[in-house]
């Protein structure tokens, strides 16, 4: 799969996304070095606390479908800005793949790549 393939199911993905709150909407899609890809989409709740961001419900549905160890994940971000994932996301991607490549898109197009470890370095660890 191509980056420009991955990055267009987290674009995909983000036109499912329950965001009446923020009218942000976010969609992910994260590939397992297995060669699967889950996708996500933000999930906002009238308690915003309870906000789900894209990229962890695309880390949920893996882990929860057995998968632990991830290769890249693309996210996409309405707007002219380039999406990056919160440092939740990172946190949270960080406990299964510090190695992870992230790709960050938008609606006017290009993307970027970084190493999870270059945005979050350092992460916690028990
Ligand atoms: N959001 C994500 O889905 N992922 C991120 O990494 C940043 C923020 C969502 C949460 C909320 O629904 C909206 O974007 C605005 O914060």
């Amino acid at each position: 799969m191509t980056d420009r393939e991955l990055l267009n199911m987290a674009k995909l993905a983000g036109q499912r996304a329950y965001a009446p709150y923020s009218r942000f909407k976010v969609g992910a899609a994260i590939e397992t070095e297995s060669g699967k890809v889950f996708t996500g989409c933000n999930i906002e709740n009238a308690a915003l606390g309870c906000t789900i961001c894209a990229e962890r419900v695309a880390v949920g549905k893996a882990v929860s479908e057995g998968e632990r160890s991830f290769k890249r994940i693309a996210i996409y971000g309405e707007g002219t800005d380039y999406c990056f994932p919160c440092g939740s996301c990172r946190q949270v991607l960080a406990e299964f793949s510090p190695d992870i490549e992230v790709l960050c898109t938008r609606d006017t197009g290009g993307y970027v790549s970084y190493k999870l470890n270059d945005l979050l370095p350092h992460s916690f660890k028990l």
